[in-house]
């Protein structure tokens, strides 16, 4: 069903995000025929560039991050002709004219998306001067993009900031994980059957893992690297949102802040990281040289190419949840770039069989896990003990109920941008972060960076290509568990 007309601009229109994400996913939307036909994509930025060759950008943008399969001649020329580019500078007055009198050409009426592409210093700039130039209108909406500031101090500023400009209604804070098909699949396991929500706690599940492992390096962005480091790029954000979305309690419906809510307990109740334990609760790391994809590849710091740095590319955290479901519950997260692979997953882990009828050998009983894949083969596995078939006896087996999407519905999976793109027209924030959430991760994540200062906690080396330094695994083998293995 298409969606009401609208215009997307894209600030840093001929940046990364727009190149590998934004401009490939409205381009599904359009060939998937949601896209209205007056809908119009203009990209802005400080480059000095002409509508035709912005369009030559996104042509280009397209062949390389669109599969072949959906790439039409027709649908490319229609995209592309919806097409403009304006040059302004974020931090003043240059080119805010020229955009406004583009936009206002259309009907005052139609929905007006503002999505900040940039980096995080132009937030606030940017999202004031769509204000005071008069871009806004009552059906805008602004997108931003993380790490919404980088301590809790920061974030409140920002987000007072865009207060003063944007209603919360209109402001859209981009978590791309929540647009995961098996994020959203999460939801529906719990909450469209009736199996797992009555052992959903702590009587049922022993532990959660969360593992978000990149293969790639700083691919560029040192920049902004350098000074985030993987708490604040990836906990602070996209982990802490699936831990959230494993341990709420079931909102009374998918409205918005009905969900959002139900968030926010979950991160007000995680016990406090600080420097009393965070030298028990967590692990820092940073790469060495190692080899990735079968190559040799650099240390961090030869990356960075800047003799010394304190950024971890690792952390390993086990997190705690204190409330009535989940006490004594650990979530083990770990996330880091130039591990083995990529690999994305959830694992929730069943506590014990309380009592094993099956002798011997035979009767090696093996505790069930349900198995959230995100990435790169997005699925979900439910494994389980069974026997194994044959006259031979009772032999138990350890075997996967396994619904690897791609091969089950035979359809594309779509980025997780092209779903949000759209909520963001339609009005959806279900799937965005709310001003008070994104405050209380920080608030979790704070301390745990000031305990690191003060104990002087520096990352540890690990050879790139490998899980991470040896202290990750004994986060979690000193609990007499192990990181699950994937298969
Ligand atoms: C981004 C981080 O938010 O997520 C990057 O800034 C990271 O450092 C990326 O590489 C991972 O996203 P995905 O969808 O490829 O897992």
């Amino acid at each position: 069903i298409p969606v009401e007309p609208f215009d997307y601009v894209v600030f840093g229109g001929n940046g990364d995000l727009a190149e590998r994400k934004l401009l490939p996913a409205l381009y599904h939307r359009d060939h998937d025929g949601q896209i209205p036909a007056e809908a119009r994509i203009i990209g802005a930025s400080r480059s000095e560039i002409s509508d035709d060759e912005y369009r030559a950008f996104a042509r280009e943008a397209l062949r390389q991050h669109v599969g072949t399969a959906d790439l039409e001649d027709a649908s490319i020329e229609r995209f592309l002709s919806r097409l403009h580019y304006r040059q302004i500078d974020a931090k003043a007055d240059g080119g805010w004219d020229s955009l406004l009198a583009l936009l206002d050409e259309a009907d005052p009426s139609r929905i007006r998306a503002f999505y900040l592409a940039v980096g995080p210093a132009l937030f606030a700039d940017i999202a004031t001067r769509i204000a005071e130039k008069g871009l806004a209108t009552p059906e805008s909406r602004l997108v931003i993009e993380k790490p919404v500031g980088r301590d809790l101090e920061s974030a409140r500023a920002l987000n007072a900031t865009i207060g003063e400009h944007f209603s919360e209604e209109q402001v859209f804070r981009i978590d791309h994980y929540l647009g995961k098909e098996t994020v959203q699949n999460l939801m529906a396991l719990r909450f469209a059957n009736a199996l797992y929500e009555p052992v959903w706690n702590s009587a049922h599940i022993d532990h959660v893992q969360i593992t978000v492992a990149e293969s790639v390096g700083l691919e560029g962005r040192a920049g902004y690297y350098d000074k985030a480091g993987a708490l604040r790029d990836m906990v602070q954000n996209h982990i802490v949102q699936l831990m959230c979305l494993v341990a709420l309690e079931p909102p009374s419906s998918l409205d918005s802040d009905a969900l959002r809510d139900e968030k926010l307990k979950v991160l007000r109740a995680l016990r406090p990281i600080d420097q009393s334990n965070v030298e028990s609760r967590t692990v820092r790391g940073q790469y060495k040289q190692g080899a990735s994809g079968g190559a040799a590849v650099r240390s961090y710091l030869e990356d960075l190419g800047d003799g010394a740095s304190d950024t971890e590319t690792f952390v390993a955290i086990k997190a705690e949840i204190g409330n009535w479901r989940w006490a004594g519950v650990p979530f083990y997260l770990r996330t880091g770039k130039r591990l083995s692979e990529r690999m994305s997953e959830i694992v929730v882990t069943f506590r014990p069989i309380p009592h094993n009828i099956f002798a011997g050998s035979a009767g090696n009983v093996i505790q069930n896990q349900l198995v959230m894949r995100l990435q790169p083969d997005e699925g979900v596995k439910q494994w389980l003990m069974i026997k194994d078939p044959g006259p031979g006896g009772m032999r138990l087996r350890h075997v996967p109920l396994d619904m690897s999407f791609a091969a089950s519905f035979g359809v594309r999976n779509p980025d997780a941008y092209e779903r949000l793109l759209m909520d963001v027209i339609r009005g959806n924030q279900t799937l965005f972060m709310r001003r008070d959430e994104v405050e209380a991760a920080w608030e979790w994540v704070d301390p745990i960076l000031r305990g690191w200062d003060e104990k002087g906690m520096k990352p540890q080396g690990y050879t790139a290509g490998t899980w991470g330094p040896s202290s990750g695994v004994a986060l979690i083998e000193r609990d007499g568990r192990t990181w699950h293995e994937p298969d």
